[in-house]
Formats: structure tokens, sequence, C-alpha cells
């Protein structure tokens, strides 16, 4: 009973005090004293205590600010030794024998945001839930130069670090994917021409550091440098700094150019240092968007030094493992030889610098040395490992952004057949993926090796495998007649009927287009369902019809594609004739 009755009363003090405290910070709003202690550190006698107020009048409308009610000496040049809220503004454009800014015409939150109305600290300077433009602190500032200043080119003193954000913008290939009007026009990310409308500053760094973070499924890369803060800070000023509602429109924005633009040199010649540049972000001038392409992909030199990013294949064996041609119109639209690929397309780039990059990857010429001869495992180390992993269940560190994912061989049921399938997949390639030919980096017995070693991490497996021997029928075959229907012959695949019977049975995992990407897709343990209407995957040599019958009448051991053996023999006719017909290419 005692302790009960202890309880009460101490909640009541508390309550009390709280209600006090409250009423307190009514009576005596906190400026009032920034107030007084002003008006003793300037001598002033005549200082009136009160709200001040600067209106500023925009494209937007009016803008009330109150910052000065406590930043009383940010305009005062006397102040400097004062503590805040009271001291003197530093420079802004430091250098200048002028500060071009007078801040008892513009006020503070016109550069540091915050509330403008509040008289409050804390609601002033916006740090309250869900609003959404809390005070920008220091050079975060720099955001805002871009609501009067024209920064479409040139450099403006004092906003370096914006500007060092717009060429990190390019220099990270941001630009690729991300359009952001007048600088870029990736076409495979949101638009980005008014983030800082949209977002707040923390908001754009955490999207940078943890891509994922807002949405599950985002495809963006996750930088290796995302730890570096002053990258990161740079960068999310910049984006901050990208706003559709400026204050002055263009015709009226003072210029501010201090420093002539910067122009690229650009390639006349193809050459291997040109293309060595350009892998590396060859970018100088702040219109100029050149490659970058390190930002996603490695390589090794000749002593097999690995430089570069995680975000796509190593491309140390691409200029052997494919055509020159190949590698151009990769380069110019990715889509073409992998439909989902994350790779951007850059299609700005002229003729002489794509054959510059090509003869730079063709001048790459690492191979794992033959002398020890390597073992399979060291093998698989080297060369495949970043896709298919260490240990081999297709979570390579690059795996998470390519589709069609890497296979996951620990799920594999082996049987015999599958070894020749193996091996020539890994001579020839599989079309429409990451998966490059090997045979001009690897002999033979080293394929063979291999698939030997990727069989045999699973032998155990290759017992539990059962499998009727089926074959594709053939329309009009005596011998084989519709599924629960002696009487009729089978005819040739329908396509109507065919794209009846996929979205029936196959589009939540497949998805109504044939896309892959079904509401179920998702849900799936690795690998994803498979994009049929990819064409270089479908139109390859091995994908026979009578693979396709085999995989949809069995499903694929080790995946989740399913069985269909209660489908007739006609229903899955017609579906190869639908998917077919989607998937050739018509012209
Ligand atoms: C009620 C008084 C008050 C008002 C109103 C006020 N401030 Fe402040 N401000 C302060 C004080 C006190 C500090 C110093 C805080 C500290 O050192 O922790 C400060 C600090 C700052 C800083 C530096 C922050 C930092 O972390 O270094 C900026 C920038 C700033 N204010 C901008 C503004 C802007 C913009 C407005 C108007 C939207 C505004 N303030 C309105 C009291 C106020
Ligand atoms: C033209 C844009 C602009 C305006 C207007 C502006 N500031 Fe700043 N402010 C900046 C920039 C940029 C910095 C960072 C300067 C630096 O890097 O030292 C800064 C820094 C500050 C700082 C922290 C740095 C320091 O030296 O203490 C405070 C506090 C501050 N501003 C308050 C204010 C207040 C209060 C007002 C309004 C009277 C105001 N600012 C108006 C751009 C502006
Ligand atoms: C409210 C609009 C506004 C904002 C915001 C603004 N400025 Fe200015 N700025 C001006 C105007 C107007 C002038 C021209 C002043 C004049 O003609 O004397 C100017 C002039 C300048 C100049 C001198 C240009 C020259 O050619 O002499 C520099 C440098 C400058 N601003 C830098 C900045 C930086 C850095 C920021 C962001 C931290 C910034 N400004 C934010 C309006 C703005
Ligand atoms: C391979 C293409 C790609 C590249 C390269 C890329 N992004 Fe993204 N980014 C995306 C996609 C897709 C999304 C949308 C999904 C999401 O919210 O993550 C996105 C989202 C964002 C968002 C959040 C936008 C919103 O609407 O929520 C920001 C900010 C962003 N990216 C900044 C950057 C920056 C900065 C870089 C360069 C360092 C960059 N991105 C590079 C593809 C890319
Ligand atoms: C945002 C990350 C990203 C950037 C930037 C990027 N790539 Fe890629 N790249 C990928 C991914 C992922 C793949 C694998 C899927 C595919 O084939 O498109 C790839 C594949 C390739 C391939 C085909 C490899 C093969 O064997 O099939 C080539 C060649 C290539 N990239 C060259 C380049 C070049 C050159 C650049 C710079 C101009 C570049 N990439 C920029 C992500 C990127
Ligand atoms: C750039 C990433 C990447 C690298 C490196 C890579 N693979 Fe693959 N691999 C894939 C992808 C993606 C698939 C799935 C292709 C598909 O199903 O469309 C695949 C599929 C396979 C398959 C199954 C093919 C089939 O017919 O089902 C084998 C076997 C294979 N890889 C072996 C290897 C070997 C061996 C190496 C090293 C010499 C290697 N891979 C290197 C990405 C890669
Ligand atoms: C439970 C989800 C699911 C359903 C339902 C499903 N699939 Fe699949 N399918 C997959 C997955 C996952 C793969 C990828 C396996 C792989 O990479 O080989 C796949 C692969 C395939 C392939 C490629 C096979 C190969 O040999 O490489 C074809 C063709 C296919 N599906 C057709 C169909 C058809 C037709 C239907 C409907 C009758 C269907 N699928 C229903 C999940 C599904």
């Amino acid at each position: 009973m005692l302790k009960d009755y202890r309880i009460l009363l101490a909640a009541c003090v508390i309550a009390v005090g709280a209600m006090l405290l409250s009423i307190a910070k009514l009576v005596t709003p906190g400026y009032k004293a920034h107030q007084k202690a002003y008006a003793k550190l300037t001598g002033s006698t005549d200082f009136e205590i009160g709200v001040k107020q600067i209106n500023v009048e925009t494209k937007a409308g009016l803008l009330v600010d109150r910052c000065t009610t406590c930043h009383l000496g940010a305009a005062n040049a006397d102040a400097a030794a004062f503590d805040q809220p009271l001291r003197t503004h530093s420079e802004i454009c430091p250098g200048l024998a002028e500060q071009p800014h007078d801040l008892n015409k513009i006020g503070c939150s016109i550069c540091h945001e915050g509330n403008g109305r509040a008289i409050d600290e804390t609601d002033a300077h916006g740090h309250f839930k869900h609003w959404l433009s809390p005070l920008l602190v220091g050079r975060e500032a720099q955001a805002s130069c871009a609501k009067c200043h024209y920064m479409g080119a040139g450099t403006l003193l004092g906003a370096e670090t914006y500007l060092r954000g717009k060429e990190l913008f390019v220099e990270k290939v941001c630009y690729a994917c991300h359009t952001i009007r007048g600088l870029s026009d990736g076409k495979s990310a949101p638009e980005l021409t008014d983030a800082g409308d949209k977002f707040t500053l923390a908001y754009l760094k955490e999207s940078i550091v943890v891509p994922t973070a807002n949405l599950a499924t985002s495809t963006m890369p996750k930088f290796n440098w995302t730890q570096e803060a002053d990258t990161i800070a740079a960068l999310a000023i910049f984006l901050k700094g990208q706003r559709l509602n400026k204050l002055r429109d263009e015709a009226s924005a003072p210029i501010g150019m201090l420093a002539a633009e910067q122009t690229f040199a650009s390639v006349i010649e193809p050459s291997v240092a040109a293309g060595e540049a350009l892998f590396k972000g060859a970018f100088s001038g702040h219109l100029q968007l050149r490659g970058g392409c390190i930002n996603c992909h490695a390589v090794k030199n000749s002593e097999g030094l690995v430089q570069g990013g995680e975000n796509g294949p190593e491309l140390t064996y691409v200029g052997r493992a494919r055509s020159a041609a190949y590698m151009a119109s990769h380069i110019r639209n990715p889509k073409e030889d992998a439909l989902d690929t994350i790779m951007p397309p850059f299609r700005h780039l002229s003729d002489t610098e794509i054959d510059s990059l090509v003869l730079y990857l063709q001048s790459l010429d690492y191979t794992l040395p033959r002398t020890p001869e390597p073992t399979a495992q060291a093998l698989f180390s080297n060369y495949c490992m970043s896709c298919h992993g260490q240990n081999l269940d297709g979570n390579g560190s690059i795996a998470a952004l390519l589709d069609p994912l890497p296979r996951d061989f620990t799920a594999y049921q082996f049987v015999a057949s599958y070894k020749d399938r193996f091996v020539n997949s890994i001579r020839e390639g599989v079309a429409g993926g990451a998966m490059a030919p090997w045979q001009n980096i690897l002999t033979e017995e080293e394929i063979e090796s291999l698939v030997t070693y990727i069989v045999s991490t699973t032998e155990d497996r290759q017992s539990r495998f059962v499998r009727m021997d089926v074959s594709l029928p053939k329309p009009g075959d005596p011998e084989r007649h519709r599924f629960r229907d002696e009487t009729r012959t089978l005819e040739a695949g329908d396509i109507t009927s065919g794209q009846d019977a996929f979205q029936k049975f196959c589009a939540s995992c497949h998805g109504m287009l044939a896309n892959g990407k079904g509401p179920n897709a998702y849900a799936l343990k690795h690998p994803l369902p498979r994009d049929l209407i990819n064409k270089k995957f479908l139109n390859q040599s091995s994908v026979t019809d009578e693979r396709l019958y085999r995989s949809i009448l069995l499903g694929v051991a080790g995946t989740p594609m399913p069985s269909h053996d209660h489908l007739a023999d006609q229903t899955i006719l017609d579906i190869i004739a639908y998917l077919r017909s989607i998937s050739r290419d018509t012209n």
C-alpha cells in the first residue's frame, strides 16, 4: 500500500512540474533572452524586444522570415565575437571584398530552410517530425544557391560542395540511370530534376548509402565508396539543390560565373589510352558526361591487380570472350543482349569513344597462370565465383544485380544429360544474360574439370533424381493422343489457346506479359522465374521445343519451376506456340 502511494505522489510531482515548465515556456519565449543578451552586448539602449520579420518577395510568393528574431547579429560586422545565435554570419563567398547578399533583405530560411515563420528554436530549425525542410547547416546551405543562381555551367564562388556533387553525379555514373533535365537523360531510374522539392537531405543520403531502404526491390547499385562521408554529403547536397520551383527564372538569375567552363578533350582517334580514360570516367567540365564504367565493373591488370566496382561482372576477360561488335552494341544498348540488365545504355558516346572502350577491353590480358596447373577450385574462384558464389549457391558478390540470376548449383539434381548441357553452356555461354562464353579463355580440359567440380559437390543428390523419359510429341502422332481424350490426335500448337493457358497456369510466376515478373515472382527462392520474352534466351539453339516441352512438363529440377504433368500435351504444344510467337523477331 505504502509503495503505491509513493508512486502516485511522484507521478503528481512530475505532472505539475511539466505543466509549470510548459507555462513558463509560453510566458517567456526563448527569443527574449537572446534579444536582451544582444542589447546588453551591443550596449544599445533603445533595442525593442519583439519579433523581427523580413518579408522576401519571390516568384513563388511572399516568404516570411523571422529567423533574425534570434539571429540578431548575422548582418552586423561587429558581432563576430558573440556566441550563437548572435554572431556575425561567416563569409558565404570567401575571398570577395564585399559579400554579395544582403541578409537584412533575404533573411535566412531562403538558404537554410527550416521554418521561417516560427520563433521557437526547435520549430524554426524545422526539427520536428515530417517537416520536409529541416535546417540545412553550414555548407549544406549550398543546396539553396540554385534557387536563385543558374548553375548549368561554370563555377559559383562559395558553392564548391554543390559543384563537387555535380561532378560526382557524373563520376559515379548516377547520370547514366537518372535524369536531371539539362544535365542527363538516364531512363532506368526515377527522375531527379525536382529531388530537392521532394526529399529531405537525410532521405537523399540514405537513398545513396542504402538503396533498398525505401524500396526493398531497388535495383540501384550499392556502391563500394558509400562509406566516404564527404562524397555522400556532396552528392546529397547537389541533389537537394535540384528544384523545379526556383525563386528566379533563368533569364533574371544572377549568373555568378567566376571561372570559364572547362571542356572535355574529345577523342579524335580510337586508342587504348582513350578507352582506359573513359572506362575510369574521363570527365571534365560540368556538361560533359563520359564513361565511368569502373564504378560497376572491375578489371585486373597484367599482374592480376583488381580495380573497380562490383555492380556488374568483372570485365578482364570480356575482350576475349565476346566479339568487338558484341561489346560495342552492348555498351550502346545493353538491353539488346540482356533484356533485364541494370547496365545503363551509353548511347551518347561517339563511335570513336566506343571503339576506344572496346580496344581497351581487348587489351586486358590477365589469365590465371597455368603453371602449376590450377585446380578446378582455383579456376572456379578466379573465373566464376563472383557470380556463382563461393559455395556454388549462385550467391556471388555481384549476383543480386543480375537478371537472370546465376545458376545455384547446390539446388541442382543432376542427370547425365545436364553434363553436356553444362559443358555447352560454359563453352558458348547462355544468351540473354550475363553468362559469357568461356571457350577462348579456358581449355577444353579446364571446362570439363569445372563441370566435374560443379557436379561432384552435389553428388549425393544425383541418386534422388527420378525422371520419366519424355519427348516432344509431334502433331498427328498416332502414338500420342490428347491427354485424357484418346479419340483425337494432336494438332499443331495454337497461339491463342496457348496464351489463355499461359495466363491461367503460368502468369502467377512469369507475369501476364511473360516477362518473369508475376505477382509470386519475388516470393520465390532463387532463381526467379525466367523472362520468357527474352528473345536472345529463347532463340538460342540449345532452347529447342523439346527442351521447352520437358521443362514445362517436368519442371526444372532444383528450381521453383514446377512440373505441369496435369496439362494435356495439346495445351503444352499451344503454350510453346505462344511462347515462340512472343519471343521471335517478327520483322
Ligand atoms: C528562438 C531563437 C532562434 C530562432 C527563431 C532561430 N534560431 Fe537558429 N539558432 C538559435 C540558437 C540558440 C542557435 C545555436 C544552437 C547551438 O549552438 O546549438 C542557432 C543555430 C543556428 C544555426 C547553426 C546550426 C548548427 O548546428 O551549427 C543555423 C544554420 C541557424 N540557427 C539557422 C536558423 C534559421 C534559418 C532560422 C529561421 C528559420 C533560425 N535559425 C531561427 C536560435 C534560433
Ligand atoms: C545566400 C545563402 C545564405 C543566407 C541567406 C544565409 N546563410 Fe547562413 N550560411 C550559408 C552558407 C553557405 C554557410 C556555410 C558557410 C561556411 O562554409 O562557412 C552558412 C553558415 C551559417 C551558420 C554556421 C556557420 C557559422 O559560421 O557559424 C549559421 C549559424 C548561419 N549560416 C546562420 C544564418 C542566419 C541566421 C542567416 C540569416 C540572417 C543566414 N545564415 C543566411 C548560406 C546562407
Ligand atoms: C535569394 C536569391 C539568392 C540565393 C539563394 C543566393 N544568391 Fe548569390 N546572388 C544573388 C543575387 C541577386 C546576386 C547579385 C548581387 C549583386 O548584383 O550585387 C548574387 C551574387 C552572388 C555572387 C557574386 C557574383 C558575381 O558575379 O559577382 C556570388 C559569388 C554568389 N551570389 C554566391 C552565392 C552562393 C554560394 C549561394 C548559395 C550559398 C548564393 N549565392 C545564393 C541572389 C542569391
Ligand atoms: C543502375 C542504375 C542506377 C544508378 C547507376 C544509380 N541509381 Fe539511383 N536509383 C536507381 C533506381 C532503379 C532507383 C529507384 C529505386 C529506389 O528507390 O531505390 C533509384 C533511386 C535513387 C534515389 C531515390 C529516389 C526516389 O525517388 O526515392 C536517389 C536519391 C538516387 N537513386 C540517387 C543516385 C545517385 C546519387 C547515384 C550515383 C551515385 C545513383 N542514384 C545511381 C537506379 C540507379
Ligand atoms: C550501373 C552499373 C554498370 C555500369 C555503369 C556499366 N555496366 Fe556494363 N554491365 C553491368 C551489368 C550488371 C552487366 C551484366 C548484365 C549485362 O550483360 O548487361 C554488364 C555487362 C557488360 C558487358 C557484357 C559482359 C558480357 O560478357 O556479357 C560489357 C561489355 C559491359 N558491361 C561494358 C561496360 C562499359 C564499357 C561500361 C562503361 C561505358 C559499362 N559497362 C558500364 C553494369 C554496368
Ligand atoms: C558474370 C556472371 C557469371 C560468371 C562470371 C559466370 N557465370 Fe555461369 N551463369 C551466370 C548466369 C547469370 C547464369 C544463368 C544463365 C541463364 O540461365 O540464363 C549462369 C549459368 C551457368 C550454368 C548453367 C547453364 C545451363 O545450361 O543451365 C553453368 C554450368 C555455369 N553458369 C557455369 C559457369 C562457370 C564454370 C563459370 C566460370 C568459368 C561461370 N559460369 C561464370 C553468370 C555467370
Ligand atoms: C511457381 C512459379 C512458376 C510457375 C507457376 C511456372 N514457372 Fe516457369 N519457371 C519458374 C522459375 C523459377 C524458372 C527459372 C528456372 C531456371 O532458371 O531454369 C522457370 C523457368 C521456365 C522456363 C525455362 C526452362 C528452361 O529450360 O530453361 C520455361 C520455358 C517456363 N518456366 C515456362 C513456364 C510455363 C509455360 C508455365 C506454365 C505452364 C510456368 N513456367 C509456370 C517458375 C514458375
